[in-house]
């Protein structure tokens, strides 16, 4: 089929390579003139493992192109994605700004005599796609055929074109069957299900998806509090619960929090939509909460260990910028919000990410911050470490040149990453977080209701 995709971001850049690599003829859009040049000669904007390669090979095949003009890369297009940003508006909403722009564009562009099926990739609140139909509809030539259908991504960052490539499932919410089965021919190959439904369920799916995986993580974390203050241990709780296939292990994993451009986003928007719709949906906002007080409860650790709030003349070495391993991302990243916590507080640091250094500079800056060449670099003259983001380079540290280099041996690791008897063993102060070590700062809790 010829599809036209508009967005080069995640969704978009890897929705279209992967696309044409499912032997489709595949037009990328994007009204960014350097990004697409960059592109097109193999300089990928994000950091995806495996997306160059697949970009290269299929524009080589013939069957990927780039283009900032619409019009052209609509042009007898089967199927027009929008794959186009909803960032968070000032009240927690989608800010929809973008999608229906493109819309817009859309609309003038449809072709007359050809039907076209537009698809909302992009992360859109429920009934966002009946206002997408509008638009078009506003602005098209008459007698224009076309259908909107809703087809939310689930990939995720750092994996994205295996999770594409393999999903475990393909939600198409469509209004006629004419729109499904153009669909359907697009995704019919893979074995995974295909869930077809209306438009407002498959934009709802995408909601629910997001927030109950961002609940298993607060929830997790809320069980981590617990764990540390009874002298349980969180990770070895995750897996006994997880076993159960009802639940699963994954998404159990208690940390600083959850980051990234999504989940911070999209648990906002599905509150303020319940709001929209005079609906209080008092368990979302408790994931909120549980999730913006993570990083405080770990940064407290921190100013424990060194008496009192001020953090003037220390310097702690961290390791871990983006939100999660295997990306550059940044955005919403938790290592980047506890890091403005203790340079808030005097602190000085030295940093490293095997991948986000660099976007960390830009947003960060320079000041009281020096970015490391590599993990021992960060740890020189530390007082000492921290743990922020779970990259598997970090679980391999050689401990003994880590003690060497740190001014005190001291870790803290925010992702649980290293082995708590390998590191104490090797002599080391360590706060994890959900369990107790060596270091464990709180008291017992004598509680007049616990059993005597
Ligand atoms: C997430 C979803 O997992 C994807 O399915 C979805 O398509 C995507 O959002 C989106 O809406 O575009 P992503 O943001 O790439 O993907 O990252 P995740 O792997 O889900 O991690 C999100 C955050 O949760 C990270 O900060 C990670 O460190 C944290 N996390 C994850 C935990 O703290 N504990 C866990 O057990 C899992």
């Amino acid at each position: 089929m010829k599809l036209c995709v508009i967005g080069t971001g995640y969704v978009g850049l890897v929705g279209a390579a992967v696309f044409a690599d499912w032997g489709n003829e595949v037009v990328g859009v994007d009204i960014d003139e350097k990004k697409i040049k960059k592109i097109e000669s193999g300089e990928m904007p994000i950091f995806e493992p495996g997306l160059e390669e697949l970009v290269l090979e299929n524009i080589k095949a013939g069957r990927l192109k780039f283009t900032t003009k619409l019009k052209e890369g609509m042009k007898d297009a089967d199927i027009v994605f929008i794959c186009v940003g909803t960032p968070q508006g000032d009240s927690g909403q989608a800010d929809l700004s973008y999608v229906l722009g493109v819309a817009g564009e859309i609309g003038k562009n449809l072709q007359k005599g050809r039907y076209t099926v537009v698809v909302t990739k992009s992360t859109v609140p429920v009934r966002t796609n009946e206002r997408v139909k509008e638009v078009i509809q506003s602005v098209a030539p008459k007698g224009v055929k076309f259908d909107v259908v809703s087809n939310p991504e689930f990939l995720r960052e750092g994996y994205s074109i295996e999770d594409m490539q393999n999903t475990d499932r393909t939600v198409i919410g469509a209004q006629t069957e004419r729109a499904k089965k153009v669909i359907r021919k697009l995704y019919g190959h893979l074995e995974s299900p295909i869930v077809e439904t209306d438009l407002r369920s498959a934009e709802m799916t995408k909601y629910a998806a997001n927030a109950f995986l961002a609940t298993k993580i607060s929830f997790i974390n809320e069980i981590g509090q617990l764990c540390e203050k009874a002298g349980a241990n969180v990770q070895e709780v995750a897996r006994g619960m997880g076993l159960d296939k009802r639940i699963g292990t994954r998404f159990l994993v208690a940390g600083i929090g959850y980051g990234g451009s999504c989940f911070p986003k999209d648990v906002a928007a599905l509150s303020r939509t319940s709001l929209d719709f005079a609906y209080d949906f008092s368990l979302i906002r408790g994931v909120m909460r549980v999730n913006d007080l993570q990083k405080h409860s770990f940064t407290s650790k921190i100013y424990q260990e060194f008496k009192g709030e001020a953090l003037g003349g220390k310097t702690f070495a961290v390791l871990g910028l983006a939100f999660k391993e295997n990306t550059d991302d940044i955005r919403e990243s938790v290592a980047i919000k506890i890091i403005h916590l203790l340079r808030g507080r005097g602190a000085s640091l030295r940093v490293f990410d095997p991948e986000a250094n660099e976007n960390a500079r830009s947003y960060l800056g320079d000041v009281g911050i020096h970015y490391a060449k590599d993990a021992y670099d960060a740890m020189k003259d530390a007082d000492a470490l921290l743990v922020l983001t779970e990259w598997k380079e970090f679980r391999e540290l050689d401990l003994q040149k880590v003690k060497k280099l740190l001014k005190n041996p001291t870790i803290f690791d925010g992702r649980n990453l290293l082995d708590q008897a390998e590191v104490e063993g090797a002599g080391f102060k360590y706060h994890a977080v959900g369990k107790r070590t060596n270091a464990y700062h709180g008291t017992d809790v004598k509680s007049a209701l616990l059993p005597k």
